[in-house]
């Protein structure tokens, strides 16, 4: 898989991927390939920003929008508050998230979203798992935990939990949304519980950072009894220890979060060029070329 449109060229539409670090962001990969499969001439780079001062980022995509011409961004951590925080209007899932992945400039104005939990949600309904009237469990409470809720709840689970180690940020993270998704009329609640008392569900949905430090998370296998899908939101090399642990259990469908990557990132390509792109052939193609 190769990066066709990395050399830029004037007229085509600029985009950025924006984060610290950012080297091995697959998204310029991903961009490309759409962009080739639709026939759309955008130009999409990477671009890393000190964190520090902390208004390098809110500076570093003024002058992306303002003095190069640039169309949109996406932004990965640790900016996707800031993100949010400097937008000028912001769709319902980012509000709810606190966070942007996404951003669109546009007559000079930000526009911010958060594509995050589409993507999940279309890798899942991809490999045959529905998500109407299931139960979901979902571990972490941090910002990739919070950044799916909105769109899992639209895709019709009728039972959320959220299991974290450090209870008050689940508590904190329930406190927070559950009012707001009343009163968008979802009728569902968030539960917030330990981790060590997170429930068996249809559905178990890892978002903790535990897998990117190739630390386990010590999970009863119990918890894996009657789970048809266990997603791992990160992605790497090697099945990361809940995948592992999730197939030894017999869960009949196993994921990490390559797919999610992709149909974020596609729906960003929608919200920016007005045309989705076909994810499941780049999602395969980018399987081929890392090989797993
Ligand atoms: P992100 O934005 O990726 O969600 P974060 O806000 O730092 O990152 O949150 C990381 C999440 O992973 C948290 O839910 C964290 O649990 P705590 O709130 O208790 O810190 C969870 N996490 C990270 N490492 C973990 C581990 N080894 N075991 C259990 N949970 C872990």
């Amino acid at each position: 898989m190769t990066d066709t449109l990395s050399s830029p060229s004037v007229d085509a539409d600029r985009y950025l991927v924006v984060g610290n670090p950012i080297a091995h962001s697959k998204s310029p990969l991903i961009h490309a390939a759409f962009a080739r499969q639709t026939g759309q001439h955008i130009h999409y780079d990477r671009r890393l920003v000190d964190t520090d001062p902390p208004t390098a980022f809110a500076e570093a995509m003024r002058r992306f929008a303002q003095e190069e011409g640039g169309r949109g961004a996406n932004v990965t951590l640790p900016f996707k508050e800031a993100a949010f925080a400097l937008a000028d209007e912001h769709s319902e899932r980012a509000r709810l998230a606190g966070a942007a992945n996404t951003l669109s400039f546009v007559d000079g104005r930000v526009l911010a979203d958060n594509t995050d939990g589409a993507g999940i949600v279309w890798d899942i309904l991809r490999q045959g798992v529905s998500l109407d009237g299931c139960s979901v469990t979902v571990l972490g409470a941090g910002g990739a935990a919070r950044g799916l809720m909105f769109s899992l709840l639209q895709a019709g689970v009728r039972q959320l939990v959220v299991a974290n180690r450090t209870l008050p940020r689940a508590l904190a993270l329930a406190a927070d949304l559950n009012p707001a998704l009343e009163a968008l009329g979802f009728g569902v609640t968030i539960e917030a519980l330990p981790l060590a008392d997170a429930p068996s569900a249809d559905i178990l949905i890892n978002a903790t950072s535990a897998g990117l430090h190739a630390e386990g998370l010590a999970l009863p296998q119990a918890l894996f009894a009657d789970c048809r899908l266990a997603y791992d939101c990160v992605y790497a090399a090697q099945p990361t220890a809940f995948m592992q642990q999730a197939s030894a259990a017999g869960v009949p469908v196993v994921s990490d979060g390559l797919g999610m990557l992709v149909g974020q990132a596609a729906e960003s390509f929608r919200i920016w060029r007005g045309l989705m792109p076909d994810a499941a052939a780049v999602l395969k193609e980018l399987r081929a070329s890392i090989g797993h």
